[in-house]
């Protein structure tokens, strides 16, 4: 429920944030009736299946999971050695995220990760995504190793496959060791050659277990929302600041992978496979027969998607971005254009070009309690467009959608979050069925947990938690993804 001015820029921000990728200057919300539809009201895209048409039966393969992500989940913000990080020292400051919340508890994961992963188990997934909190193997980022953080993902890693569970492992999820934030943080180009240390020591001690790593989740975020507009940690406002920022992140994701294929070479002695993450979105043209609105859509996606995905499949940037960076060397391009084993997509809602402003609902669009507009469509066509023009191999990384639950006893009826799951599964086989092959589809989040600067106060899980006892509880979506997942099939009929 939006009730204030405050809350509702929140939202509009959050939405335009967390939607757009860098360079998005157009208007974000949804459009309904503008573009050409089917007799169910979604887009044509390609042909439907009609009605009872139906089953799609994913490959035999099919990675099945749920992510979460270490400040998100674990808790244990102080103990055992771990250093701060920046989301630390960002919630501890007053004002900085809704309710004052902060991480410190958030679900206990770091004493409770044998029952959650036995969940996942118990939701019929055969991976589980999360991330090493990097002050937890390493204090100040830099220098020796802490051995009980090492000590803790090995747990981890090892209750996953005495699960059966194949363990997806992100390098950075967000929480910097704040020592390193006070050495200039994603700025300073030293910080790149530190993270390809520690990556290089993940793979070292995981390597012989974990074939599946990312580097960084969404660095749009890390730039543009910790950078830029300060929404997130360390709450930075400098545009400046944050070009740079985007181009050291991927200078260290290269830097990175070289030195995890070489540690896995030297010390694991067995193939890994490095990806990353990223928060892509296609922008449609809000007037579809508008030359403007489609020329904007079309800048959107150069902009924003190719701003990420030139440098790392091409070697290149669009013009006008490496225009921004400041510090930008001979051989930067060859480093972050290393191959890529995978590209994992997170993705909430679709982006709208507009060359006026867009009402704010649409008329006739779906959101979620972030603000987001409701666009499974959307999906489609960003797996498809980014697989022609880029032939990544392709997981849907994160998808998912907050919604104000309420328990009652041991149910929680979600039905909005599990009509949202299943419609973007189902474009996913959609996809899959026109002959783009992705690999797998991966609900945020295991559970509900810490989101970021909106604190407890969104829930985006398909396991509910009650904060105040820890109680796990599968939601109404978490039975209906784990049979999908048990089933390897979906329905193609549209509910
Ligand atoms: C993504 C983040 C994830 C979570 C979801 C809702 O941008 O990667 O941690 O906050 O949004």
């Amino acid at each position: 429920m939006i009730r204030t001015i405050r809350e509702v820029m929140s939202f509009l921000r959050s939405l335009a944030c967390k939607i757009f990728g860098c360079g998005g200057a157009q208007s974000t919300a949804g459009s309904r009736g503008k573009v050409e539809r089917d007799a169910q009201g979604e887009p044509v895209v390609s042909q439907e299946p009609k009605k009872n048409d139906d089953e799609f039966v994913f490959p035999k393969d099919f990675v099945w999971g749920t992510g979460t992500s270490s400040y998100q989940v674990e808790g244990a913000w102080n103990v055992d050695g771990k250093g701060p990080s920046i989301w630390d020292t960002f919630s501890h400051t007053p004002g900085k995220v809704k309710n004052g919340d902060t991480g410190d508890v958030a679900c206990d994961h770091y004493n409770r990760f044998a029952e959650d992963i036995l969940l996942a188990k118990r939701l019929n997934l055969n991976s589980y995504r999360f991330s090493i909190a990097w002050p937890r193997l390493q204090p100040n980022g830099r220098g020796e190793f802490n051995q009980h953080g090492l000590d803790f993902y090995d747990r981890i890693v090892d209750a996953c496959l005495q699960n059966g569970i194949t363990p997806f492992v992100t390098l950075y999820h967000w929480d910097l060791p704040q020592a390193l934030e006070d050495q200039g943080g994603w700025g300073n180009r030293e910080v790149c050659e530190l993270f390809a240390v520690y990556a290089a020591k993940c793979v070292e001690r995981y390597g012989d277990r974990v074939k599946h790593w990312t580097t960084f989740n969404e660095p749009w975020c890390t730039s543009y929302l910790g950078y830029e507009n300060g929404y997130h940690a360390p709450g930075k406002k400098d545009p400046k600041l944050a070009a740079q920022v985007a181009h050291n992140l991927l200078l260290a994701h290269g830097m990175a992978a070289q030195a995890m294929r070489e540690s896995a070479k030297k010390n694991a002695k067995k193939p890994i496979e490095v990806g990353i993450v990223l928060n892509l979105s296609i922008t449609e043209p809000f007037h579809a027969d508008d030359p403007e609105d489609v020329a904007l859509a079309e800048a959107a996606w150069r902009g924003g998607c190719g701003a990420y995905l030139d440098p790392l499949y091409r070697g290149t940037y669009p013009a006008d971005h490496a225009a921004k960076i400041g510090d930008l060397r001979d051989g930067d391009l060859k480093i972050i254009s290393q191959k890529l084993d995978f590209l994992g997509i997170n993705y909430y809602s679709r982006g709208i070009a507009c060359k006026s402003e867009l009402p704010y609902p649409i008329p006739g669009s779906t959101y979620t309690a972030m603000g987001w507009e409701v666009s499974p469509w959307a999906l489609r066509g960003l797996l498809t467009r980014i697989y022609k023009e880029y032939g990544a191999k392709l997981y849907v990384t994160e998808n998912g959608a907050a919604y104000d639950d309420t328990i009652d006893g041991d149910k929680v009826a979600d039905t909005q979050r599990l009509d949202y799951i299943r419609e973007h599964v189902r474009q996913v086989a959609l996809t899959i069925k026109d002959g783009v092959p992705i690999h797998g589809y991966f609900a945020w989040s295991l559970m509900d947990n810490f989101e970021w600067a909106e604190g407890y106060s969104r829930r985006f899980g398909i396991v509910y938690v009650d904060f105040a006892t820890q109680k796990r509880t599968i939601k109404d979506s978490g039975h209906w993804f784990a049979n999908a997942a048990k089933q390897n099939r979906v329905s193609l009929t549209k509910m």
